[in-house]
């Protein structure tokens, strides 16, 4: 390590590259304050601290951010409709500017003067870190030990081994990362876009196939873009999110397999499963559109893509991303309502909606009733309409026949 650093604070998953980078920080007689958030991933905070401390930590905190995620990052991304290249709901992405903010409050209150993450030199998730970090103290060094020692699986296993570190059971072939919003797996056989994901992958979902034989309905409600009721029953988002994993997961549903396109220039195959997201960003969107109008529905789909690739791009702290958000938000102050939802055998299907601020009207659009303008009203309106298309072909005829 080239930088002068004498305390550094690391985000600490409790897996093998970041407990080996413990112990390489210290032995080059660096002070290591550890950190490691809660955010659904289901780690006992209390082991991880153990760990920590075992790997030679002089301070560790552990804190349990699963609500701050929910509020910060998971609702504006569901007002957003955000799923990456039509098909990643973010899950890891939203978690990185989370971690990075919590990274560098405490290293403002230790004074430590760098931060550092385990992220390798080919993923998504060092540029998340590193530029989120330096948006928010750019006074703050950003260091990524396995960068630098570009250490082989096996290597760090025996670095760890020399230095009686314990290597954690649960190192699998896959990489995984997950929090309340999703899981993503990646590596082993699965870098072959040809293979199958192996049903050994997932652990949130149940094969489709084997999901139960009869349907579930559900009813999810929303209150400006949040969901806020689960069957009626009134729940904490972060709540609501917990039980739609189980409750959909064990209808096979939320099983995504993605061609996607990094921010480091090349094609990787990702599998996520995220069930609660894929429920709930289907039923967010479906009640958007009884109630925003026709514009702002389209105008709105250039504004959340826009948010999901700043965010997807390591780009939280750009302006843009803030100011794309109030306005989504601002939109998202009428979705409020309720949808029903069917659950079955891998498909979620929205089956109904209502909400008070529906654009929708049974008396203007039923075919029985209500309002039926008059032959010479719809003739009007059509002349009108067509109008301008009809002018053009007339004034281009012989020149640019269509
Ligand atoms: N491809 C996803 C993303 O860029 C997932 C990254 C997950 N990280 C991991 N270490 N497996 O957000």
């Amino acid at each position: 390590m080239s930088e002068n650093v004498s305390k550094v604070v690391l985000a600490y998953s409790g897996g093998l590259d970041t407990t080996v980078a413990i112990k390489w920080f210290t032995e080059q007689g660096v002070d290591v304050v550890t950190f490691t958030a809660e955010i659904g991933q289901g780690i006992n905070l209390k082991d991880v601290e153990r760990r920590a401390y075992e790997a030679g930590s002089s301070k560790h905190y552990g804190l349990d951010l699963r609500n701050e995620f929910v509020s910060k990052y998971v609702i504006p991304a569901i007002r957003a409709n955000a799923n990456y290249e039509g098909e990643y709901p973010l899950s890891s992405a939203l978690s990185r500017p989370l971690i990075s903010s919590k990274l560098v409050e405490i290293a403002e209150k230790e004074k430590a003067d760098a931060v550092a993450h385990g992220c390798t030199s080919k993923g998504n998730d060092q540029v998340r870190f590193d530029i989120t970090v330096r948006a928010l103290n750019p006074d703050l060094k950003v260091i990524a030990p396995t960068r630098i020692w570009r250490w082989t699986r096996q290597q760090e296993v025996e670095y760890a081994r020399s230095r009686g570190l314990k290597i954690p059971e649960s190192h699998s072939k896959y990489s995984i990362d997950q929090n309340l919003w999703g899981r993503s797996i990646e590596g082993g056989s699965l870098e072959d876009p040809w293979n199958e994901p192996p049903e050994e992958v997932f652990e949130w979902t149940v094969d489709p196939t084997k999901a139960p034989g009869e349907p579930q309905y559900i009813t999810l409600g929303f209150e400006k873009g949040i969901p806020k009721t689960l069957n009626g029953a009134e729940l904490d988002t972060t709540s609501i999110i917990s039980q739609l994993n189980w409750l959909a997961g064990k209808h096979g549903i939320g099983r995504i397999d993605h061609m996607e396109s990094r921010i480091i220039g090349f094609k990787s195959r990702e599998v996520y499963e995220a069930p609660a997201a894929t429920v709930i960003l289907k039923a967010h969107r479906d009640l958007e559109k009884m109630i925003l109008t026709r514009r702002e529905l389209q105008f709105k789909e250039l504004a959340d893509r826009e948010w999901t690739n700043l965010v997807y791009e390591g780009l939280w702290g750009d302006p843009l991303r803030q100011s794309l958000e109030d306005m989504i938000a601002r939109m998202n102050l009428v979705v409020s309502g309720e949808v029903r939802i069917k659950l079955y055998k891998g498909n979620v299907s929205v089956v109904g909606r209502r909400s008070d601020y529906a654009a929708y009207s049974l008396d203007i659009a039923g075919y029985d009733e209500g309002w039926y303008p008059s032959d010479e009203e719809a003739r009007g309106f059509i002349q009108a309409w067509g109008l301008h298309t009809l002018m053009a072909r007339a004034a281009r005829r012989g020149v640019q026949e269509t």
